[in-house]
């Protein structure tokens, strides 16, 4: 197990605390993992004290806990538990935060400060974190971990890590990508490398394209204000899709050490073909949702939605196509798409296999032959699917889809949240799962001249009812005009 450390959370009575980070360190406390004498140290700026602040904290973590709220384990959770009153652009906050933390020894020196704040504010608070002694290490560790959107481009990106790079080394600098931290998307990598038979089939020889979808019900909800500043682009595809498109197609890294796996995943995003402005279009899509139905109940469009302005063209629902020029990949179109308000809540990975040929069913009623495709179900379903031909039962020759299924998860195995193991991994000092700067970086490059492109174009977005799977249009990006959206896990029609 780990040395005890803190964990000072800025942003602590925020939206990310109270919905992801409580539940997940309470969960480590009731599966025993948090190490002994491990501190919480809650900051924010409204004025609780210490029961109060705990006492919030048991309501968002009854609300979030896996099964009932077991109240002996929250004691030994909260009993870890203090309440710091900041306001972080106060200067004076910081070096009462050292005093406080220098006059109370039960808190660890090895201290990872968890920045669940708005993004605008990662630099700052560094600064003034090294300017207070915060960040010094003749006691114990010191890490920063910062969640996205790290930059809001590409040279927004560069400026906060130039200036975060003046007070924190790149290993004490743990970037999240929640995505990483869950449990399907590690099986991605398992799936590839512990299974020798697909490996000599993961190429532009057998491989026609690949899509990965990350659909949500959802919509802006309260994020209004970040949302709108922000876009599926930036919120999704830089991000997670990207990340997950590393993993499916990078190459074998030469071990499972962080900078092995970074390393092949960078590669990945420099091999990615880069998009001309003028092939914007022919590129990526965006859209907007109008109002629709979602579950039986009509739900408003995104410019009905609180605090969107009437005129935005941010996009909730982004569609990428994207080629990757190296040996493996060259001429598979890769198809990343994302949407709030759609039909489903899905994260999917397909993978559409060649065309076999039809020499040997002339003749017979079999007309056309439908590809094998992989399906890496993420999210809700996590499993794994093989679509296979077989021959229909009968004395004619037809065929049907089948697919060999390999659930991930067995009755009764408990799914842990992708916070779970983010949190720990950073109190063990683990970077494999958090982005190194060059990733983030090459991330930005592959979607910085779309996102340029769109920036001049405030006139018209297209629209999708809520509740849909995206506009029609969209399919101008497909390369084959045979080429389909893989809407599900499900055989579907025309998805051959
Ligand atoms: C976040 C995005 O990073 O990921 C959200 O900001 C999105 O807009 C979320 O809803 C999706 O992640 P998950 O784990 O809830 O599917």
């Amino acid at each position: 197990m780990s040395q005890p450390a803190t964990y000072v959370i800025f942003g602590a009575t925020g939206n990310l605390s109270r919905v992801k980070l409580m539940p997940a360190l309470y969960h480590l406390e009731a599966a025993g993992k948090l190490p002994e004498g491990t501190r919480i140290l809650a900051l924010g700026r409204r004025p609780w004290d210490r029961d109060q602040c705990i006492g919030q904290i048991r309501e968002w973590v009854s609300a979030r806990a896996r099964g009932q709220l077991d109240r002996t384990l929250f004691d030994r959770f909260a009993a870890r538990i203090d309440y710091f009153r900041g306001d972080l652009t106060d200067d004076g906050m910081y070096p009462a935060l050292y005093r406080f933390i220098e006059e109370h020894p039960q808190f660890p020196r090895n201290i990872a400060y968890y920045m669940a704040i708005s993004p605008a504010e990662f630099g700052v608070v560094v600064e003034r974190l090294h300017g207070a002694g915060l960040l010094q290490e003749h006691s114990g560790w010191k890490r920063v971990v910062i969640e996205k959107p790290f930059g809001y481009d590409l040279e927004s990106a560069q400026a906060l890590q130039r200036r975060i790079g003046r007070h924190l080394r790149e290993e004490q600098v743990f970037r999240i990508d929640h995505y990483l931290g869950k449990g399907t998307v590690q099986n991605v990598l398992v799936f590839r490398f512990a299974n020798t038979m697909l490996e000599p089939l993961w190429n532009r020889n057998y491989i026609d394209h690949i899509q990965i979808t990350h659909s949500e019900t959802l919509g802006v909800g309260s994020r209004a204000h970040f949302y709108d500043g922000a876009g599926a682009m930036r919120d999704m595809i830089q991000s997670h899709l990207l990340q997950l498109l590393t993993l499916v197609t990078m190459e074998p890294p030469a071990s499972r050490d962080a900078e092995s796996l970074r390393d092949e995943k960078v590669k990945v995003l420099k091999s990615v073909r880069p998009i001309h402005p003028s092939a914007v279009h022919a590129h990526a899509f965006r859209a907007q949702y109008s109002e629709g139905e979602i579950g039986g109940q009509r739900v408003p469009g995104y410019l009905q939605e609180e605090n969107i302005p009437p005129d935005s063209v941010t996009e909730t629902y982004a569609a990428l196509k994207l080629y990757i020029d190296n040996w493996r990949w060259r001429g598979v179109p890769i198809y990343l798409r994302t949407g709030k308000r759609m039909a489903q809540q899905q994260s999917l990975v397909s993978i559409c296999f060649r065309h076999p040929p039809l020499q040997f069913f002339r003749g017979t009623q079999v007309e056309r032959i439908r590809q094998n495709w992989v399906l890496l179900g993420i999210q809700p379903c996590e499993c794994l699917r093989i679509e296979m031909t077989v021959k229909e039962p009968g004395l004619e020759m037809r065929t049907r889809q089948t697919s060999l299924d390999a659930s991930l998860r067995q009755e009764g195995e408990i799914l842990t949240d992708a916070y779970e193991e983010l949190l720990l991994d950073v109190l063990d000092g683990d970077r494999s799962l958090f982005l190194r700067y060059d990733e983030v970086e090459y991330a930005w490059r592959v979607v910085d001249p779309v996102l340029q492109v769109w920036a001049t174009e405030r006139d018209f977005i297209h629209t999708y009812p809520a509740g849909s799977w995206g506009p029609e249009e969209s399919r101008r990006l497909f390369e084959k005009e045979e080429h389909r959206w893989r809407h599900s896990l499900e055989p579907e029609d025309g998805a051959g």
